[in-house]
């Protein structure tokens, strides 16, 4: 059986009681709030760490990097010095994504003081949306919101970076977006996103709850979130396809159904099908919270990612936001009463299935993609593809694709909700699986002869990608970790 801390079972049931008022496991003695006074609306984490050096200095932590072996699948730039190409890791997501950005340039994430300068350099084609990209990055965003209004979402990245202070181009997430600098209560500073999306949830701000904001603070970017744009396919803002969800269900469902239904959403068009699509981007919190062993346990993303730590006298929390694995799982140990190497071992059991699925539902996602191909080539031949089973497919298809996204996107492999990540990568597989067998059929009609094994031509997408010509490094493929045929 397993065993927990002894305070655990209490914070679940303070929890459930809603009477919930400390984090994970309470500090023994608070860090004495500092009388030195922050200005309002200042932006600089220098001044505010003259007040608070302690977490000042593990903030700045973030931009080194971290050490290497300690976990098996967020390996994003630690200090053994590789870039993890997730198209490269994933290659039917080279396929999948082929025709934008996505497409071209996509890698694991890293330490939060690197968001601005990796942004600067990924591949331009990742930025083509404008000012809106710095929503999630620059401390000045809520700022040039306000000043700039619509303008701010669709005038070149480049140019609303330019208005940010020389001295903080690069200056990612900062105490003033996460802090109140009058007390360091916890914020929300994005009230053009998240508090718009909250609203959506019908929450009360006022009525949030400390637990809560410890996983607010972070939902205001490790979110999904839709770029609607306009007949000349300018930004024109920016938000969260919540809408008819509830907290604590923000479901897979209403997202795909939110995305599918807002035509000004579709962002881009897919290659291989030709067809117009949304995206799904790292949606953290929206797995997280939808009934998670941990969120029903009360737990927030900062109990994970910035565990109590002593310094001297005092417990802080660890500014040096990072994966769990990396911090020799200190984060749990709050709560459980394992051993760290048990916890791992359950961390990698729960990312092993993950995987497993991933790429099952991946490549029988991209098979769909290229027998559309097939359907197109043959209609151009001008031969006559069924239209009933050929919209259907497409129905299908589309809702695997953005399963297939979710997953694929969200940052965690699968640990932040093992159970719902499992039941999401299998409806991407049956839908594909049903795409397939429909185009199959309405090939086999129009006399088109589709061989057992369709072959997806990753090359074609893996190799030569964009400025940097970019190709795939098998060194970094994650194959299927049972060592089943994954593709048929
Ligand atoms: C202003 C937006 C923003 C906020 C707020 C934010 N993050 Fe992040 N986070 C990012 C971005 C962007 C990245 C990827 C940075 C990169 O790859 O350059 C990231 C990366 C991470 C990583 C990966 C770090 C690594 O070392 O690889 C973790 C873990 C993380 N964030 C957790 C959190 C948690 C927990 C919170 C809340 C306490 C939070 N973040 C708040 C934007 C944000
Ligand atoms: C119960 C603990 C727990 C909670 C709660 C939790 N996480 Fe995680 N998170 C993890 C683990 C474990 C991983 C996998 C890390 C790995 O594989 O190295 C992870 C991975 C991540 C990553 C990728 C880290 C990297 O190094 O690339 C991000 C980003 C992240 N979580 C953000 C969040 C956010 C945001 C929340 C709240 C919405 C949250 N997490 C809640 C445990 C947790
Ligand atoms: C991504 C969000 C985020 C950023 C950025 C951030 N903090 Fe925090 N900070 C938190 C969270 C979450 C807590 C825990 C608050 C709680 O439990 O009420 C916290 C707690 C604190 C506390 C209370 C004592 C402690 O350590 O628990 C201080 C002081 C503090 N932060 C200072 C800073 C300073 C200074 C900066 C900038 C250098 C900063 N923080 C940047 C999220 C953030
Ligand atoms: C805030 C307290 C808390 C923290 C922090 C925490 N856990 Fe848990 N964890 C719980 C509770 C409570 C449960 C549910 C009770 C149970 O299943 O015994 C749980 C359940 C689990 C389970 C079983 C989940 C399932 O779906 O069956 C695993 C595995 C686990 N935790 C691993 C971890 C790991 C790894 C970390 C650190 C990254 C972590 N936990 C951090 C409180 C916590």
């Amino acid at each position: 059986m397993r065993r927990l801390n002894p305070v655990a079972p209490l914070i679940a049931l303070a929890a459930a009681a809603t009477l919930f008022v400390l984090g994970g496991c309470a500090p023994e003695k608070a860090q004495p709030v500092k009388t030195v006074q922050i200005p309002d609306g200042e932006v600089d984490p220098a001044v505010w760490g003259k007040a608070y050096p302690t977490e000042y200095e593990m903030w700045k932590k973030t931009e080194e990097p971290e050490p290497p072996g300690k976990s098996k699948y967020k390996r994003g730039f630690d200090a053994d010095h590789v870039t993890y190409d997730k198209l490269s890791e994933f290659p039917y997501m080279a396929l999948l994504f082929n025709g934008w950005g996505f497409g071209i340039a996509y890698n694991e994430p890293r330490g939060h003081a690197n968001m601005v300068r990796d942004q600067l350099e990924i591949d331009s084609a990742r930025l083509k949306s404008g000012g809106v990209c710095l929503t999630c990055k620059t401390p000045y965003a809520p700022k040039l919101e306000k000043e700039m209004g619509i303008d701010y979402f669709k005038t070149p990245f480049k140019d609303v970076l330019a208005k940010i202070p020389e001295k903080h181009k690069t200056l990612g997430v900062a105490c003033i977006d996460c802090h109140d600098n009058k007390d360091m209560s916890l914020r929300i500073s994005r009230g053009f996103t998240l508090g718009e999306a909250l609203k959506k949830l019908g929450v009360d701000q006022a009525k949030l709850s400390r637990q809560e904001m410890r996983s607010l603070v972070c939902a205001q970017c490790h979110v999904t979130y839709n770029i609607p744009k306009d007949a000349d396919k300018k930004s024109i803002g920016v938000y969260f396809p919540w809408q008819g969800s509830k907290m604590g269900n923000i479901s897979v469902e209403n997202i795909i159904k939110q995305i599918r239904s807002d035509a000004s959403v579709g962002e881009w068009t897919q290659t291989v099908t030709g067809f117009k699509l949304g995206f799904i981007r790292h949606p953290e919190y929206e797995l997280f919270s939808n009934n998670s062993v941990h969120w029903k346990a009360g737990a927030a993303c900062t109990d994970c990612h910035m565990p109590y730590t002593r310094v001297g006298a005092f417990k802080v929390s660890d500014h040096r936001v990072m994966s769990p694995l990396k911090n020799d799982m200190k984060a749990c140990i709050q709560c459980h009463t394992e051993k760290p190497e048990w916890l791992r071992d359950q961390v990698i059991a729960i990312q092993d299935r993950t995987v497993s699925l991933m790429l099952r539902s991946g490549y029988a996602t991209a098979t769909v993609a290229k027998l559309f191909e097939k359907a197109h080539a043959a209609q151009a031949q001008g031969k006559q593809i069924d239209k009933a089973l050929y919209d259907r497919a497409k129905d299908l298809y589309e809702e695997a694709f953005y399963r297939c996204v979710f997953i694929g996107a969200e940052n965690s492999v699968g640990f932040h909700n093992p159970t719902e990540a499992m039941r999401v990568l299998g409806d991407a597989t049956a839908f594909a699986t049903k795409a397939e067998a429909l185009l199959r059929q309405a090939l086999a009609k129009a006399g088109v002869d589709v061989p057992l094994t369709v072959n997806l031509e990753l090359n074609k997408y893996l190799d030569q990608r964009g400025e940097k010509k970019l190709t795939f490094d098998p060194k970094v493929e994650i194959k299927d970790p049972y060592g089943v045929q994954v593709r048929f």
